[in-house]
């Protein structure tokens, strides 16, 4: 493996900022330090301009995932050179158990998928069976798969949804093993009724996708799932964010000293539910769970991440197609034309991330430098027991480095993507800020527009203990 030297840089982790050089040898930082000198066999790169960021961590993306009625649009190697390209280096995935199955045949499953991986890929378990052998599994799966996160569902009944006692009951062995446990929290029961309600009211179009999750489910299964979690005295992530209602309970719980963390998507940081107004089914392309919100709610998220009870931006990339693709790929938003209900949930975002965070929050919402990095790498990457691997430039950790131009200005387009997704939640976007190298454990993968990476090439990372920041 090729020793590299990143000269003049500008280099930014969550709590540094300083010019200095990296040298990397076999895949990892070996040395920082002022005017290295190296020899004619060393790989070099001139960062001079531009800043040297730890690569992304993505804890929130579902690739090559059976949801439902559909499937989503990215493999794990499409999706994966798709987060390469927007600087992100490590993706942690959902897999599941199938309903009667152990959850150890899903992480099986999901690591034949996960096989044509570009970046480093690792697994949270999507839990659907509570029962004592499932249990024994999960702690399986902590110690011996490295898997130490497990994800809950609220929403979704008859698809995903657990009712409380076992929510309950996994929390607390995911608690008691140095696990984490991630909670989808909308009250699922309650939108069932409202959306059966709508259907039959013949309300079908998108918007009312909307209508039917009220900020107010969101924020009780917020406070339900935070106090489930007390009891059994586990850490608990709340994953996408998007209400006020739900950050003042995250906010509260920590306000008590409660092992609450949550995560918000730059979805609902930079759309609002005006686009639910789009003509004809083009709003479609927003539906996502939980849908956008109303500009005040999109206020508290800002408020929320400046507090830091909000530590982490994830994309939570779910993507269907808008149209059917000539790729084999039979799902998409067009599946529910005449019913709102029917439109698989989910969209794409794993690309945009860090530009649209740098752009929109260092450069016009008053974030620090340090704090963008936090958000996008080294918080994920420490609640996810992955730091510090990843997250961070430390002599030792893994040379996965984004080189970012903070001057560069160019425009959103879903055509000039890598992700299969025929579309783009912020098509026409001009953003200041973009990724110009990026190196996964020491090797350049994206050299501007050019793909260096190769499928297969990503490596699966057992991790650590979760919860703890
Ligand atoms: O609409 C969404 N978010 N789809 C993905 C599944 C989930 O709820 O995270
Ligand atoms: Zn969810
Ligand atoms: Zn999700």
């Amino acid at each position: 493996m090729a020793t590299v030297l990143i000269k003049n840089g500008r280099i930014v982790t969550a709590v540094d900022d300083y010019k200095a050089d990296i040298l990397i040898e076999d895949g990892r930082v070996h040395t920082i330090g002022m005017d290295i000198a190296v020899g004619a066999d060393v790989e070099v790169h001139d960062a001079n301009g531009l800043l040297v960021m730890p690569g992304g961590v993505d804890v929130h993306t579902h690739l090559d995932w059976e949801f439902g009625v559909a499937r989503t649009a990215d493999t794990f190697g499409t999706g994966t050179t798709a987060a390469a390209f927007g600087g992100t280096t490590t993706v942690v995935d959902f897999c599941n158990q199938t309903r009667g199955e152990s959850p150890l045949s899903g992480l099986e499953e999901w690591h034949k998928r996960a096989a044509s991986a570009a970046v480093d890929v690792s697994a949270h378990m999507i839990m659907l069976d509570i029962n004592p052998q499932s249990m024994a599994d999960m702690e399986t799966l902590i110690k011996r798969e490295g898997v130490t996160s497990f994800k809950l569902f609220m929403a979704y009944p008859g698809v995903l949804m657990l009712d409380d006692g076992d929510l309950f009951r996994a929390m607390r062995v995911a608690g008691g093993n140095g696990a984490m446990t991630c909670v989808h929290a909308e009250n699922g029961g309650v939108i069932r009724v409202l959306v059966e309600e709508a259907v039959a009211a013949g309300r079908t179009a998108p918007k009312y996708h909307s209508l039917t999750r009220p900020t107010s489910m969101e924020g009780e299964a917020t406070h339900r799932a935070i106090r489930l979690a007390e009891l059994a005295e586990a850490p608990l992530y709340i994953v996408h964010l998007s209400a006020a209602e739900a950050l003042a309970a995250v906010t509260e719980a920590r306000d008590r000293d409660i092992m609450v963390h949550a995560e918000t998507c730059p979805h609902y940081l930079f759309l609002t539910d005006e686009e639910y107004e789009r003509p004809e089914f083009e709003s479609a392309k927003f539906v996502m769970t939980p849908p956008l919100r109303t500009h005040t709610h999109q206020t508290a998220l800002w408020r929320g991440l400046r507090t830091a009870d909000l530590q982490v931006i994830s994309t939570d990339h779910c993507p269907f197609c808008f149209n059917e693709q000539p790729l084999g790929m039979k799902f998409s938003k067009q599946q529910g034309k005449d019913d709102f209900s029917k439109i698989p949930n989910g969209a794409p975002g794993l690309e945009t991330r860090l530009p649209l965070i740098y752009d929109g929050g260092v450069r016009n919402h008053g974030m620090s430098i340090n704090r963008f990095v936090e958000l996008v790498s080294t918080a994920p990457a420490k609640l996810f027991g992955l730091f510090p691997k990843k997250g961070t430039i430390a002599v030792g950790s893994d040379a996965d480095i984004v080189l970012f131009d903070p001057e560069e200005t160019w425009t959103i387009r879903a055509t000039e993507h890598h992700s299969r997704i025929d579309y783009s939640m912020f098509e026409g976007r001009s953003v200041t800020g973009r990724v110009s190298k990026v190196f996964s454990r020491g090797r350049m993968i994206v050299d501007g527009r050019e793909w260096l990476g190769k499928e297969g090439m990503g490596q699966f990372v057992k991790r650590g203990e979760s919860g703890k920041i």
